[in-house]
């Protein structure tokens, strides 16, 4: 397996960036690259007791010697994207496109207010903006703005050479298959499709160099922002079973719903999944914490899990069982 490409099944946060950071350390991919929207993304990975957030730089930069590729469908926030590289020292590690867009104050400004803000809740980071003047053919370039120079590449170049090699590249895409602007719960979605085949072309990779496709569920669903969930929980119920989250971008409190067959069906129709990670099976199951080993899971945990295989008919190859990088079960040697 040389691609392989990463995208959320639900509404965004179930748990990419734990699970892009396990297989960077696991697998050591030569290069990860970002495909999907912009700094409207947060992804959160636990590892030896400390936190880190990022909302631009792929998930995978805990392991020291993966390049970390942003693709040109992507929108970039200087601010942002200049603090991680700093924050995360990954300065001689990190290229983003030529031809990725930039998002400006205005952007940010029309996005934090009105109907963007109000009725479909956006993030407020400016890429729905940025995105629209994309497609005015307005938008600026990474390639037209100083403060990127030392990071630009030819990245679709980048990450096709390094299959040409044999090289593994792991593609990360952002947010989930029902907020996207094709898929999802239109008007209540982002600002582009955010399926494996759309993040794909966000980094220039053609359908027949894709090897496998990971489709993410967390054990139960959440939504941020405004739009339709089904059986959606009260706060309350949401508390009593610890689904209460809070979003990593806004803060917001995420709403929640158990594990939704259909929506799971039908992202793994739209995205052609070949293999699920299913996260977060410790929030419903407190007995299977840290657990390594499917064997030592408890008999209803493992029946969760065979249920969703069964029902899906795509094996469940990795499960989170706690918020560190290395609590999952990995199943592809087994499988
Ligand atoms: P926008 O992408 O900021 O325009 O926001 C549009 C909708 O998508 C809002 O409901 C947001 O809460 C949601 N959204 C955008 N990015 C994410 C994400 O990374 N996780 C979860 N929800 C998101
Ligand atoms: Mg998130």
């Amino acid at each position: 397996m040389t691609s392989i490409v990463i995208v959320g099944g639900f509404y965004g946060d179930e748990g990419k960036g734990k699970i892009v950071s396990y297989l960077a350390m696991k697998d050591n991919p030569a290069i990860a690259v970002r495909g999907g929207v912009g700094p409207n993304a947060g992804h959160t990975i636990e590892h030896k007791g400390k936190t880190y957030k990022v909302r631009m730089l792929p998930s995978a930069f805990l392991n020291p010697t993966t390049r970390l590729l942003v693709g040109p469908g992507v929108v970039i926030s200087q601010d942002v994207l200049l603090k991680e590289i700093n924050e995360f020292g990954v300065q001689d590690r990190t290229f983003v496109d030529y031809q990725c867009g930039i998002i400006e104050e205005s952007h940010r400004v029309a996005d934090s207010k009105g109907r963007l803000k109000e009725s479909i809740g956006s993030t407020g980071t400016g890429t729905g903006p940025a995105n629209a003047d994309r497609a005015m053919r307005t938008l600026k370039l990474a390639k037209d703005v100083d403060s990127l120079a030392l990071y630009l590449d030819d990245i679709p170049n980048a990450v096709n050479f390094a299959l040409e090699r044999e090289e593994k590249v792991m593609v990360e895409g952002t947010q989930g298959t029902f907020l996207s602007l094709w898929h999802g719960t239109y008007p209540y979605v982002t600002s582009k499709d955010v399926t494996a085949s759309a993040i794909c072309a966000d980094i220039g990779l053609g359908p027949k160099n894709v090897d496998e496709v990971m489709v993410v569920f967390k054990s139960y669903v959440t939504r941020v922002g405004e739009g339709p969930l089904k059986n959606e929980l009260s706060q309350e119920t949401a508390g009593l079973k610890g689904w209460k989250e809070t979003g990593t971008v806004t803060g917001r409190t995420r709403r929640a719903a158990d594990f939704d067959f259909d929506l799971a069906k039908r992202a793994v129709m739209l995205n052609s999944a070949t293999q699920i990670a299913l996260t977060k099976l410790d929030v419903i199951y407190p007995e299977c914490a840290h657990m390594q080993s499917f064997s030592d899971l408890s008999s209803p945990a493992k029946y969760f899990v065979k249920n969703i295989e069964e029902q899906l008919k795509v094996p469940v190859t990795l499960i989170g069982t706690g918020a560190d990088a290395d609590d999952v079960i990995d199943r592809r040697k087994e499988l």
